[in-house]
């Protein structure tokens, strides 16, 4: 990732004109309330993805990616911008969606992307894409975007083009983090809050069961909030509190969609207790918040798996942890655990080796640090 720059110069034979930087983002807690008009609890982190970009004369772009580098060197042209199924189609809908919001590309541009986070794990790598895609574009042909516009258009081509209704978050986290502080998101309003994490550490360790968000079941849920939603008369799920959800719970005729939707009522309350246990520095309380969430997410919303549940309660039993949960879309990916700054270096192998005792693999993990948004980045 260091050389994409000198990279870049390889494989076109020209200097690039910008280079910029998109982080990846780890969810504390506030899981599948974002499509839900609900709070979300994430950070940035200082993985992500590096793209250095260049503008041509001519009407094509080119794209290559040092993690997909078996694909070669991909071409589009201005005019046929139609999805191939292919890594390429995300920095492409991006493209597509700057023309959706008024901004038609009037040249091409040739773009060497090169990152360092898992694909398929759960720490956004699709998001880190569009956001630091949508970077270089605004830089390039100098578009008057916010950053929070950025994240707008990468959600945009997502559900648009790539076809998975995702939320807010991801994008969100990407474009507008903050070293040392976590951003408490109202998906509904968009309004935000940085909370500085402290002394808390946080630990990700990635089950390496790769998830496919793509794949019907996180389209499915969200399909399944809006039945609840629309059995019990509310724009969003997210606006009902667990009171009034209790009251009204048996509208919903489904017994799966009930148990979607207390997952996000729950959730989201979950999310502003923990926002304000970290606020007064409790960090026990947060950590039984996010055993709560997980257990929520693992019962009621069904989208853990074997190998998470493992490694959330084992993290769970070791010391100096105030908690764990999985984090993202699910089905795979990773868990998020909070921690004693000086329990970490014991915990990774503790938690590896145990992981590796049950499931034959060792898994990788990483002690992360809440960073900075998306931003142009030196040489
Ligand atoms: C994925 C989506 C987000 C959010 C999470 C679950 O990461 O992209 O919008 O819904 O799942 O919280």
């Amino acid at each position: 990732m260091k050389h994409v720059v000198l990279d870049f110069e390889k494989l076109y034979h020209r200097k690039p004109q910008i280079t910029c930087f998109a982080p990846g983002r780890v969810n504390l807690i506030g899981e599948h309330t974002d499509y839900n008009g609900g709070y979300v609890f994430p950070c940035a982190i200082q993985m992500g993805i590096a793209c250095a970009a260049l503008k041509r004369e001519d009407d094509s772009l080119r794209f290559y990616s040092a993690d997909f580098a078996q694909s070669g060197v991909l071409e589009y042209r201005l005019g046929n911008l139609e999805s191939r199924g292919c890594w390429a189609d995300y920095p492409v809908s991006v493209v597509r969606a700057f023309a959706a919001f008024g901004y038609r590309l009037e040249s091409g541009a040739d773009f060497f992307f090169s990152g360092n986070l898992p694909e398929g794990a759960g720490l956004s790598s699709s998001a880190a894409l569009e956001v630091v895609t949508g970077a270089v574009i605004r830089e390039l042909h100098g578009i008057p975007v916010t950053r929070q516009e950025l994240a707008l258009a990468g959600q945009f081509a997502e559900n648009r083009f790539i076809g998975v209704n995702c939320g807010i978050m991801d994008q969100f986290a990407s474009a507008m983090g903050k070293a040392g502080h976590a951003i408490l998101l109202d998906s509904n309003t968009l309004r935000y809050e940085y909370a500085p994490i402290g002394d808390a550490a946080v630990v990700i360790v990635n089950s390496g069961v790769k998830h496919s968000l793509a794949s019907s079941a996180y389209n499915k849920r969200r399909s399944e909030c809006e039945s609840a939603a629309a059995a019990l008369k509310a724009r969003t799920l997210c606006r009902l509190t667990p009171e009034e959800f209790e009251e009204k719970k048996l509208l919903i005729p489904d017994k799966d969609c009930r148990k979607r939707a207390r997952h996000a009522v729950y959730e989201n309350r979950r999310a502003l207790d923990a926002a304000a246990a970290l606020k007064e520095g409790d960090l026990g309380r947060f950590g039984r918040l996010m055993g709560e969430s997980h257990a929520s997410l693992k019962d009621d919303y069904e989208v853990s798996c074997e190998e998470l549940d493992f490694l959330v309660e084992k993290a769970q039993g070791l010391p100096g942890v105030y908690g764990a949960r999985m984090t993202g879309g699910g089905f795979g990916g990773c868990t998020v655990n909070l921690m004693e700054r000086g329990a970490v270096e014991a915990f990774l192998p503790a938690i590896q080796e145990r992981y590796e005792e049950r499931f034959g693999r060792r898994p990788e993990v990483y002690a992360v640090t809440a960073s900075d948004g998306v931003g142009v980045r030196d040489a």
